[in-house]
């Protein structure tokens, strides 16, 4: 990496800023639904504490509108950081201002503060934030930013921050990881790469099919966003989810995948129901079959998952983005479920992009057969299409 990591510092006994990715997902009540990203940042979290330093935590959770909202406080994320360390984690009242000046002065080396929500401030996100960044920076004497789910925010803890540590704005340990296995086997793989890419939506994909079909030998397209590439095809598919505007550009890559000789495998037939509810009356139809006008697609059936599944076997890297299925309803959620678990027996280098595609593999206790669960579902997609991030760009070179 070009860039400056942690570990090209010595930051014993230092006070640290550090941006991290705290944005987890809360349940109705406000608890932890999943708290992955936390347990990703203890790696950089205890190296410091290993170095005797004063650490500053700084994060968003959710997308408030630059007020405060007291259901997204950071203090959940904080309370759960003291239990997992089983350590007192102080909180801050705010992130900027001169009460947090005062507790950021009295951090002893050892210690662990965290910041309240970063965009209770309208200054984090409105493109205006070097002042506020000025702020977060004040009393600190490294940046380190360990928040790869953010780097593709052009916001002020992320791209302004690091301006106010000349030569000491570095990469932590989770960000320098998760750049490794997206450079080394995503963007320059080495081996035959295969990608399965799902979700709704080609419009919010499209960008990184451009940039994979550059690169994979295998290309599997699941989700609403195969109907898509199934209507160019001539396919009719009832009330399904389609992306007319993007039928153009569905034939483009259909038809670069087959000058490139790319084993592109689409669904051959699907589960279709009448409403979108797990009360709906459902049936497989393969995709010659002729569809009634209001049936709707919501996941992959049996032949799909077969032809998925031959498809995968002689792949030796293999990157997962976007659920095959409306995983968010259990009956819908099946196809997702078996390509999760053929790829946890698959052995190969396995990266999977966040999101929904890691929910899936959380929920069925799989984790540990991946190489890879990226803790961002949005910058892994941003990194694989443009081949850089702003959050990293901003950091300090190398000497
Ligand atoms: C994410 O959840 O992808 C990151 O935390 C970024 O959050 P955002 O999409 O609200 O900017």
């Amino acid at each position: 990496m070009l860039k400056k990591s942690l570990k090209d510092l010595s930051v014993d006994h230092q006070k640290i800023l550090m941006r991290v990715d705290l944005n987890l997902p809360l349940d109705p009540e406000g608890v932890i639904a999943n708290d992955h990203r936390l347990q990703e940042a203890l790696l950089t979290i205890k190296y410091l504490l290993e170095k005797d330093c004063a650490i500053i935590l700084m994060s968003h959770l959710n997308r408030p509108k630059g007020k405060f909202e007291s259901k997204l406080s950071l203090k959940v994320c904080a309370q759960r950081l003291n239990t997992l360390l089983n350590k007192e984690v102080k909180m801050a009242p705010d992130c900027i201002g001169e009460e947090v000046n005062t507790l950021k002065e009295s951090l002893k080396c050892g210690e662990i503060l965290m910041l309240e929500n970063l965009r209770f401030h309208s200054e984090e996100t409105n493109g205006s934030g070097e002042d506020f960044a000025k702020e977060l920076s004040k009393g600190c004497d490294i940046f380190i930013n360990d928040a790869f789910g953010c780097c593709h925010r052009n916001q002020a803890s992320i791209v302004d921050v690091p301006k106010f540590f000349p030569q000491k704005a570095v990469a932590g340990l989770l960000l320098e990881k998760e750049l490794r296995y997206f450079q080394d086997y995503i963007l320059n793989p080495q081996k035959h790469l295969c990608a399965i890419i799902g979700g709704a939506k080609i419009s919010t994909k499209i960008g990184v099919l451009k940039s994979l079909i550059q690169k994979v030998d295998t290309l599997l397209i699941g989700g609403a966003m195969a109907n898509t590439f199934l209507k160019a095809q001539g396919r009719s598919l009832g009330k399904s989810l389609v992306e007319d505007e993007y039928i153009q550009a569905a034939k483009e890559i259909l038809k670069e995948c087959e000058s490139k000789r790319i084993n592109l495998v689409l669904p051959q037939d699907l589960l279709f129901t009448d409403q979108i509810s797990s009360d709906g009356q459902t049936q497989i139809l393969g995709i010659n079959d002729p569809i009634e006008e209001h049936l709707i697609a919501v996941d992959m059936g049996p032949l799909t998952i077969d032809a998925f599944s031959k498809a995968l076997e002689p792949s030796q890297i293999i990157f997962w983005n976007g659920p095959l299925g409306i995983c968010e309803i259990k009956p819908f959620s099946y196809g997702t479920q078996k390509i999760a678990q053929k790829l946890s027996q698959i052995n190969a280098i396995k990266v999977i992009g966040g999101g929904d595609s890691a929910a899936a593999i959380e929920k069925l206790g799989l984790q540990d057969s991946f190489d890879h669960i990226s803790t961002g579902g949005g910058a892994s997609i941003e990194l694989i299409e443009k081949g850089h991030l702003p959050g990293v760009n901003a950091l300090s070179n190398k000497d």
